[in-house]
């Protein structure tokens, strides 16, 4: 067994605002920090892996309010969520903080008195043009539209006494530090970026309280004050590790593990991970982290981020109930190369699933294993005959193997899942080579069929246990087929010795593997999503949307930009009376209505209602319908624009209709 290092090894992700459901793109950040923290367990090192909630700030005190809640009340809520999303996706944190426990708010105070009194705070006026949502102040320059640059939303002119933390002292340090470590950010082009447009230049001094709201911790030195995001949120990092009194315990963990060996962040973070927080630790005389990893965005089709207000946000609980953990682990982390944006479809998704996980990955593991059992009983053969072609699979094996190393090492993630999957078609194409089924048919051949399939054998072997880090429940559904159970030290050998062909024992026990991936029928599976889309668009087709369950309570409303009375006039509502109605063809949630509208002139809607009205209760309503929507095909039947719904507390869509008879086709507006 090779030598178990203990080395400490501290990994951080962003605490998560939890004012808004956490988005697939949220579970990004965590998911890489997850798969990061079991290749260093798998390498023997003692790990710490935090992660966290961020909760202090107005957006979460108004959220709160707007569920008619206290503030500490409706985080108590969403930690239960977050935890639960974490415990879904297989998250295997050590460390939970949250800015509200006790020891991190007197650590924040600490933090500012500390900084107060060598003179690093000072107070003085802070006036500008303030986006509450996005908690930020923004330039005459950049508010020149009125409205926040990120999130389009309206910005309100805010002047207050506040205390400012002296960035601008440190910038020069801190450029200097990025010379002398290269690596300190990466990627090296945020590095530059961050070079060219804020250290060159001059940092200024940042803001760090709020007397506007109360929801923060409290100044130390100034009650009425609050202390505002940056220096509150990036301590987490050591406050979560015990300091400040652990700051000088040699058996704390604040002692053990920082500096930190990565913080993962999104890119829009970057800034404040690899300015203010070196320049925070700077001034407390602490270490700096060895480095900060920024990834890039998760965007959706046509490049566009993830919004409430577009409409095209996807979580990860929905991908998980559907398809299953691993897939959506594997997903993200085969598809984005790390510290790149990626691009998610619901195409893009579905083809990866089938292409790697059903046929690669899934065929080797169904037919090695049926082979196994049948032509050896599921007991691994001892007599074997090597052939010159094992040879280049061997060969295949171990480079592959080496540059997933290699790729891990760099955090190239997606380029260690390339490596890997090298191997397993090369092992798939082995199988072809070797037609196992033809030495089968001669008893000669026996003891080449042995070693054929224990090769085969150690394919699954390895490929399993380099899965590890990616889909944990998979690897080990994979090694318990061939009757491998490895604990955590096990696991920990068998990881240094990957690549290293082994002549496995032959006592362990194979089964004829069920499917661990089914091949799914891509357009089938696209029609019905967008059936459901559909659905959930008629939800949301008109803004009257009740909030009655405490989870949607505490959702903030869909607020949409302001648009102009032109905008209006461009709509063309009208009442339109159903004349016929039918279910659409295996498609359980459609139906499709004729509309009678003015003179007798005919229209045929889709629409995802056929769970609250039967046809027959469809026939004869007059309905209010919107028709200059684009004609668009669902399931096959041309849709002409849109019947208009609310949905009530219980989630049921309930049509909109004119209060008494009106002409059918009578205007509305
Ligand atoms: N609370 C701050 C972080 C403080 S860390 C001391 C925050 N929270 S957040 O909830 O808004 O975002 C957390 C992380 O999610 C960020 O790293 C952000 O980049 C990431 N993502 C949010 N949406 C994302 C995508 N669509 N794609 C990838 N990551 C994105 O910022």
């Amino acid at each position: 067994m090779s030598e178990i290092s203990h080395k400490p090894y501290y990994l951080t992700t962003p605490i998560y605002y939890p004012s808004c459901k956490l988005t697939l793109g949220n579970s990004y950040t965590t998911v890489v920090s997850d798969v990061l923290a079991r290749y260093h367990r798998l390498l023997g090192e003692d790990v710490f892996f935090l992660t966290g909630m961020d909760e202090h700030g107005q957006k979460i005190q108004r959220t709160a309010e707007a569920a008619g809640m206290e503030p500490q009340a409706y985080l108590d809520i969403q930690a239960e969520e977050i935890r639960a999303l974490w415990k879904l996706l297989n998250i295997s944190y050590d460390g939970f903080i949250r800015t509200t426990d006790e020891h991190h708010v007197q650590a924040v105070q600490t933090i500012f008195e500390r900084l107060y009194e060598q003179g690093d705070i000072y107070e003085s006026d802070y006036e500008g043009w303030y986006c509450t949502p996005c908690e930020a102040y923004w330039t005459e320059s950049q508010a020149s539209e009125g409205v926040c640059p990120d999130c389009n939303r309206a910005l309100e002119w805010t002047k207050e006494r506040s205390y400012f933390f002296r960035l601008s002292k440190y910038g020069p340090k801190i450029l200097e530090y990025f010379k002398s470590h290269p690596d300190f950010l990466q990627p090296t082009s945020r590095m530059n970026e961050l070079i060219t447009n804020f250290l060159e230049p001059g940092l200024e001094d940042i803001a760090v309280t709020r007397s506007s709201f109360d929801w923060g911790v409290p100044v130390p030195i100034d009650p009425g004050h609050v202390v505002y995001v940056w220096i509150d949120a990036l301590s987490n990092y050591i406050s979560a590790l015990g300091y400040p009194e652990a700051e000088t315990d040699p058996a704390g963990n604040f002692k053990k593990f920082w500096p930190c060996d990565v913080h993962l962040v999104g890119k829009d973070i970057s800034r404040f991970h690899a300015l203010y927080w070196p320049a925070i630790l700077m001034a407390l005389g602490l270490e700096l982290p060895k480095q900060i990893f920024a990834h890039g965005w998760l965007l959706m089709e046509g490049g566009v981020k993830m919004s409430k207000s577009k409409g095209n946000v996807v979580y990860a609980q929905d991908l998980c109930e559907r398809y299953g953990v691993d897939c959506v682990r594997y997903y993200l982390m085969r598809e984005i190369p790390f510290g790149m944006d990626g691009r998610f479809s619901d195409r893009s998704f579905l083809e990866r699933l089938n292409a790697d996980l059903a046929n690669d990955l899934g065929n080797l593991l169904s037919r090695s294993t049926a082979m196994l059992s049948k032509y050896f009983s599921g007991r691994l053969p001892e007599a074997r005959e090597p052939e010159a072609i094992d040879e280049d699979w061997k060969t295949v094996l171990s480079v592959s193997m080496a540059d997933y190393r290699r790729a891990m090492e760099g955090l190239h993630f997606n380029q260690a899942l390339a490596a890997l999957w090298r191997f397993i078609s090369r092992s798939n194409k082995y199988i072809d080579e070797t037609m196992p089924w033809i030495l089968a048919k001669d008893e000669s051949k026996r003891n080449r069929l042995a070693s054929v399939l224990a090769n085969l054998f150690e394919s699954l072997r390895q490929s399993a246990i380099a899965l590890l880090p990616f889909m944990p429940d998979s690897a080990t559904k994979i090694l318990s087929a061939i009757g491998i159970s490895l604990d955590s030290e096990a696991e920990i050998a068998a990881f240094a010795k990957l690549g290293t062909y082994e002549n496995f024992e032959t006592s362990v026990k194979i089964e004829a593997a069920q499917p661990l991936f089914p091949r799914i029928d891509i357009d089938a599976e696209l029609a019905s999503l967008e059936d459901e889309n559909m659905s959930s668009e008629a939800a949301v087709s008109v803004s009257c949307k009740t909030t009655s369950t405490a989870e949607e309570a505490t959702e903030p409303p869909v607020s949409k930009a302001e648009i102009a009375f032109e905008d209006f006039e461009k709509l063309h509502l009208c009442i339109g009376r159903v004349r016929a109605c039918e279910k659409v063809k295996d498609a359980d949630r459609l139906l499709k209505s004729t509309l009678e509208l003015s003179s007798g002139r005919e229209v045929t809607v889709v629409s995802g209602i056929a769970e609250h009205y039967s046809p027959e209760e469809m026939l004869g309503k007059q309905v209010l319908y919107l028709e200059n929507l684009k004609p668009r095909k669902i399931r096959g039947v041309l849709s002409q624009g849109m019947l208009l719904c609310a949905e009530d507390g219980d989630g049921r869509l309930v049509l909109l209709r004119p209060e008494s008879d009106v002409d059918n086709g009578s205007e509305v507006g």
